[in-house]
């Protein structure tokens, strides 16, 4: 009886057969991922990294280790948090990722083949003949220049269970637009240098509308793809026209901090997106 109410486990199989029925296979892609979302994963992080990386040309993940940011008391911005965390461990590459960018990205990061970002706090992983390319874009200045490598590709973006709050893409499409960015800090070598941060990304989803990507359900869980050039050329149109229209409305957030940072600076377009360019086979 208690199995009719039993919803059946995502075989990695399934995964592949719906990334390809996609359009994804053989493509560049970010993926941002969370497997509860599917209820239950044959293999769990293993079963979906690997669907995917079978499926991909080039698989980047976000490698992300919020924990690794330094805080110097004589550098306090009015958002930090109160009081500032302290600051634990020093980045290597094989510093843990933050658990709220998932197990699947963990995977990846554990993978011999990688290769990841040396980006102290905001670093990438990234497996596949693209990864290289990809992951020198970025800098202590543009952290996500990883996706405007991305962009140059004509890569994708691939939610796994997750909506565009975790759509590390539009990121990028704010940099380009001249968002503010917080100053946050890190440790290089026994410097301690200064690095960007955007506002967080609980407003995002209010781009859904605006974007023509496919996706399909399996079991609880939805797969989405966009292609970067689409998430991050509108991103940036929407914050053209209303630089607010991003941030969230929570008064403890640091979203507060940008808003007040654009009505008072405006915005500071940076680089126009990078030109299109055929990949190379
Ligand atoms: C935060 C986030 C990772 C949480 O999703 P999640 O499904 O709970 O987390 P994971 O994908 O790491 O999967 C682990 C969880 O799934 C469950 N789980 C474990 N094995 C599982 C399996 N085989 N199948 C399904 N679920 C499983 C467990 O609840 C586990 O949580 P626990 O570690 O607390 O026990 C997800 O919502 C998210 O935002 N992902 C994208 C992150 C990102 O790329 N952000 C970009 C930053 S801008
Ligand atoms: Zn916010």
């Amino acid at each position: 009886m208690l199995n009719l109410f039993r919803r059946s486990a995502v075989k990695p199989a399934q995964l592949r057969s719906a990334l390809e029925d996609l359009g994804v296979g053989g493509q560049v892609a970010i993926a941002h991922t969370s497997l509860s979302a599917f209820g239950y994963v044959e293999g769990g992080a293993q079963g979906m990294g690997e669907a995917l990386v079978s499926s991909l040309r080039t698989l980047l993940m976000p490698a992300f280790t919020y924990y690794t940011l330094v805080w110097p008391p004589e550098r306090a911005q009015p958002d930090w948090p109160q009081p500032p965390p302290r600051s634990r461990v020093a980045f290597c590459q094989d510093s843990r990722i933050s658990p709220d960018i998932g197990r699947v990205a963990q995977w990846l990061a554990d993978q011999p083949g990688r290769l990841r970002s040396a980006h102290p706090a905001l670093s990438f992983a990234a497996i596949g003949p693209d990864a290289e390319n990809l992951l020198r874009g970025q800098t202590l200045e543009n952290p996500y220049g990883p996706i405007g490598e991305l962009y140059r590709l004509d890569g994708l973006v691939i939610l796994l269970g997750v909506d565009h709050r975790s759509n590390t893409s539009m990121h990028y499409g704010e940099y380009l637009a001249g968002q503010a960015l917080l100053p946050r800090y890190v440790m290089v070598g026994e410097e301690v240098r200064e690095t960007y941060f955007p506002n967080c990304s609980a407003a995002f989803d209010r781009i859904a509308p605006l974007l023509s990507g496919r996706s399909l359900r399996l079991e609880q869980g939805r797969i989405a793809v966009f292609r970067v050039r689409e998430v991050v050329d509108t991103t940036t149109e929407v914050i053209l026209r209303d630089p607010e229209a991003l941030l969230c409305n929570y008064l403890g957030c640091r979203c507060q901090q940008v808003r007040t940072l654009v009505r008072r600076f405006g915005l500071r377009p940076r680089l126009p997106a990078p030109q299109p360019e055929v990949r190379e086979e």
